[in-house]
């Protein structure tokens, strides 16, 4: 099992064999009760592939975006309170970003705080929902409106989960890992862009064990990309606004297919974002229309969004408003400059939204 420090001294272990990791960790730490929290999918595609020597009672909420709510946090909190949880239990959440979201905020709250532990069981949980401490919930539809940093005391990364997924679930990831790339090093960025379009092909598509090892190495120079922003700066108090690029228009249209029942994964989301973010930077910042073109050629050749491009710009436009990154009702975002570093707060009025939206429904 190989460790390596993160976050405010958060381990990250990769680990070949969870559950003698889970065990190893449960010996080292006393523990009143154990809970494990699943949803449908990873209770059959993840939990059921462990084989735990430890008593613990699980906690099966269902799957999805538009669970990600009150109601569900509360769910948590009343079975964590049926089963007697004291201020001494664990609460490992197995899963994707939805549940290790809302999983971390109930163990956060729950009589002040309980430990918990992560196991991202989705390529975007292991590069970017679980590592850097934010949890929460949507809010009136919103996202994420509600919601704390606290961290994890572990996290356990097994790449074979990878092979759970299912093709839509892992371009869901793969999103945030091309948004490293355009934050980072862009040759990662085609380096990634090319390998998902070469295994996209392939009706196999990570099913075999070569595929998911390909992206091992991926997952981590990922985190570490995430790992030097979050350490300088965990509460996002400045650079770490750089890791919301694209997610500020991306939030808005999640928001807005979440208002009206269309299913949008977060990744296909940021990917819309991205787009305009790339044509914001452009026409603010001097960022190259060629390189521009390269990149939004890459996202085509992954994403098929055309059915998500009928919308009006006002009501797109109209959560953005409400994004939690504003300050005095002013729109701000990440942008790209001509040297492609990424520059936080920068000012947009709505006209030049709304001609993004427009550019972005020309790309399809
Ligand atoms: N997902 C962006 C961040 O963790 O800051």
């Amino acid at each position: 099992m190989l460790k390596i420090i993160f976050i405010w001294g958060i381990m990250i272990y990769y680990s070949d064999n969870l559950s003698r990791s889970l065990e190893g960790y449960l010996s080292e730490n006393s523990y009143t009760k154990v809970f494990i929290l699943v949803d449908e999918n990873t209770d059959k595609h993840c939990l059921a592939l462990l084989s735990l020597s430890f008593e613990y009672k699980v906690i099966k909420i269902k799957s999805g975006e538009k669970n990600k709510n009150i109601n569900t946090v509360s769910f948590i909190w009343e079975s964590l309170l049926f089963e007697n949880a004291d201020r001494n239990a664990l609460l490992i959440n197995l899963g994707g970003g939805v549940i290790s979201d809302m999983g971390a905020f109930a163990a956060s709250s729950y009589k002040r705080g309980i430990d918990f532990i992560n196991i991202p069981t989705t390529l975007l949980a292991m590069v970017d929902a679980t590592v850097g401490g934010k949890t929460g919930f949507n809010f009136l539809n919103k996202k994420n409106m509600i919601g704390l940093f606290s961290n994890p005391k572990e996290i356990f990364i097994d790449v074979k989960f990878l092979l759970s997924l299912e093709k839509r679930e892992f371009l869901n990831g793969v999103a945030e890992v091309l948004k490293h790339g355009l934050l980072f090093d862009l040759d990662y960025f085609y380096k990634v862009a090319e390998l998902t379009i070469h295994q996209s092909l392939n009706r196999e598509f990570l099913a075999s064990k070569l595929s998911y090892r390909d992206w091992e190495e991926l997952v981590k120079k990922s985190i570490s990309f995430k790992e030097k922003v979050v350490n300088e700066d965990f509460e996002e108090k400045g650079l770490r606004k750089i890791l919301n690029l694209g997610h500020s228009i991306g939030h808005a249209f999640e928001s807005y297919f979440l208002d009206n029942n269309i299913d949008l994964k977060h990744g296909e989301a940021v990917i819309l974002g991205m787009i305009c973010m790339l044509n914001l930077s452009c026409e603010k910042l001097g960022f190259d229309f060629e390189l521009q073109n390269r990149i939004i050629s890459k996202f085509k050749k992954i994403y098929s969004l055309n059915i998500y491009l009928f919308f009006e710009n006002k009501n797109i436009i109209k959560y953005l408003i409400d994004d939690k990154k504003n300050k005095n009702g002013n729109i701000l975002m990440v942008l790209l400059d001509d040297k492609l570093k990424a520059i936080y707060d920068i000012k947009i009025t709505e006209s030049e939204i709304s001609e993004s939206l427009d550019f972005l429904k020309t790309i399809y």
